[in-house]
């Protein structure tokens, strides 16, 4: 079987970018990570994909202006898909990437690209997740791995890790345990769609065996 070809985006440490690549390094992996794209030049994500040989590009989004000075989210998002065409890229994943899509990219990709989420979807779409779980007295939080519809952290869910929330959690050790679960739940999702084990119809996750495609970790 030939390795689906992967781009991965990110905008700043890549942590799962990271797990991403190691569960690749493994041979009878179904998918490869052919390009990983920033467009933030200081991401720390691209100096690890670098040392492992994986190419990368810099698009810095503040490049891309409408004649009137506002942020051309079209001609950014075609750069994107025109280096990620060129790659060869047949399926994304949005690892921390912090831009938001124009639509024609979220069609051109659709049912190609999938994002992690820092919390149990539909809870908690959009920033500050973690402070918002503890604000709202949660005591299970976690992550949620979705396809990518066009509004904010929506789109079919593939599956989700719940971690408990500790008495005595802030957002940071709250954020820490979420992200150990994200690290384990994004190469696992990425595995099942490359192998044809999940698959979305219209917007429907199909899943080949009655597996539950969700993690409850509460051992973390
Ligand atoms: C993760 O928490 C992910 O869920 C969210 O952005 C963060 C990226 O972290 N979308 P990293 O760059 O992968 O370490």
């Amino acid at each position: 079987m030939t390795a689906m070809k992967v781009a991965v985006l990110i905008s700043g440490r890549g942590s799962n970018l990271q797990a991403l690549l190691s569960a690749c390094r493994v041979a009878s992996f179904p998918a490869e990570i052919v390009l990983v794209i920033s467009n933030k030049a200081d991401a720390g994500g691209l100096d690890y994909a670098r040392k492992q040989g994986v190419p990368t590009l810099v698009l810095d989004h503040r490049a891309y202006r409408t004649p009137d000075g506002k942020a051309d989210r079209v001609a950014f998002d075609c750069a994107m898909t025109a280096a990620l065409e060129q790659s060869g890229v047949e399926f994304i994943c949005l690892a921390g990437f912090m831009r938001l899509f124009s639509p024609d990219f979220v069609q051109q990709w659709h049912n190609r690209l999938i994002n992690i989420h820092p919390s149990l979807l539909p809870l908690f779409p959009g920033l500050e997740t973690h402070q918002r779980a503890l604000d709202a007295g949660c005591q299970i939080h976690g992550c949620t791995v979705h396809f990518v519809r066009q509004d904010l952290d929506s789109g079919p869910m593939i599956a989700q890790a719940a971690v408990p929330v500790h008495a005595s959690d802030d957002a940071q050790s709250l954020a820490c345990r979420v992200l150990t679960a994200e690290h384990r739940l994004y190469p696992e999702c990425l595995k099942k769609i490359a192998d044809g084990s999940i698959s979305v119809q219209g917007d429907k996750i199909h899943r080949r065996q009655q597996t539950c495609g969700t993690q409850v970790l509460l051992s973390l």
